[in-house]
């Protein structure tokens, strides 16, 4: 069970929701997040969990925001005080609601309209992954200011992918195995998925072993 590293700084921004631009979440970028994966979040803790957990959620870390502008970009410091909340709304573990809301984002995006993303970044899982930083290039000509994260792999064996995710922000790890969960079932490609460093622990990045089926190598 993890808390956020610096989930106090956090709740300072919680405390303080006007000064979101000036919240320091000790190294998380300079940068915004765009709207789209606010609105995800607020989207998948509805669905999820009802609409009174979110207006708990949102009452004190998104007063005054009744709804998401996709495509701007909000601090991230927003993003994170929003999950910080959420957990303690929730009553999960910060794990338990980035896996949740990993695996809402595939089926979010899709139903957004970005469906023809995943029909054309691969044919199968894997081929899908390893195009993973073509996908938000792609992403990028609708949202110029993206700051996407970037995957990098490494083939360990036939079955097996070391995947390198490099990003400028910090704690959202949790998040990746839900959205290769949520992939595995779009993919209907069974993958066991195992963390092998994190930079939550001090890393200098976090690393994912990736076994496929034998059928897949
Ligand atoms: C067509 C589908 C997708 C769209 C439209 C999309 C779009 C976005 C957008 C708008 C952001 C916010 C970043 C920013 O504003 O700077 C983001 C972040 C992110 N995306 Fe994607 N994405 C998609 C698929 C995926 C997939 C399949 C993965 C798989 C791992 C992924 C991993 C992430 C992660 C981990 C972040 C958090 C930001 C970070 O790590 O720095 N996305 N994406």
């Amino acid at each position: 069970m993890h808390q956020l590293a610096n989930a106090g700084n956090v709740r300072a921004c919680v405390d303080q929701p006007a000064e979101w631009q000036v919240c320091k979440l000790g190294g998380i970028g300079e940068g915004g997040m765009y709207g789209l994966l606010n609105a995800a979040l607020k989207e998948f803790v509805v669905s999820t969990y009802g609409n009174d957990s979110w207006q708990r959620v949102a009452e004190t870390s998104a007063p005054g925001i009744v709804s998401f502008n996709k495509m701007a970009p909000y601090p991230d410091a927003l993003t994170y005080a929003m999950v910080t909340r959420a957990c303690e709304v929730l009553g999960e573990s910060f794990e338990t609601v980035m896996f949740g809301f990993g695996e809402f984002w595939v089926r979010y995006t899709d139903q957004q309209g970005y469906g023809p993303l995943f029909e054309i970044a691969g044919d199968s899982l894997r081929d899908f992954l390893l195009n993973l930083d073509a996908l938000h290039v792609r992403v990028g000509r609708s949202f110029p200011k993206l700051e996407p994260p970037s995957f990098r792999f490494e083939t360990v064996d036939g079955r097996t992918l070391r995947m390198h995710y490099l990003t400028r922000r910090k704690d959202l790890c949790p998040m990746i195995p839900g959205i290769l969960h949520g992939l595995s079932l779009r993919f209907k490609t069974a993958l066991e998925v195992t963390q092998d460093t994190c930079a939550r622990k001090g890393a200098a990045h976090c690393e994912f072993v990736l076994v496929f089926p034998e059928a897949c190598a």
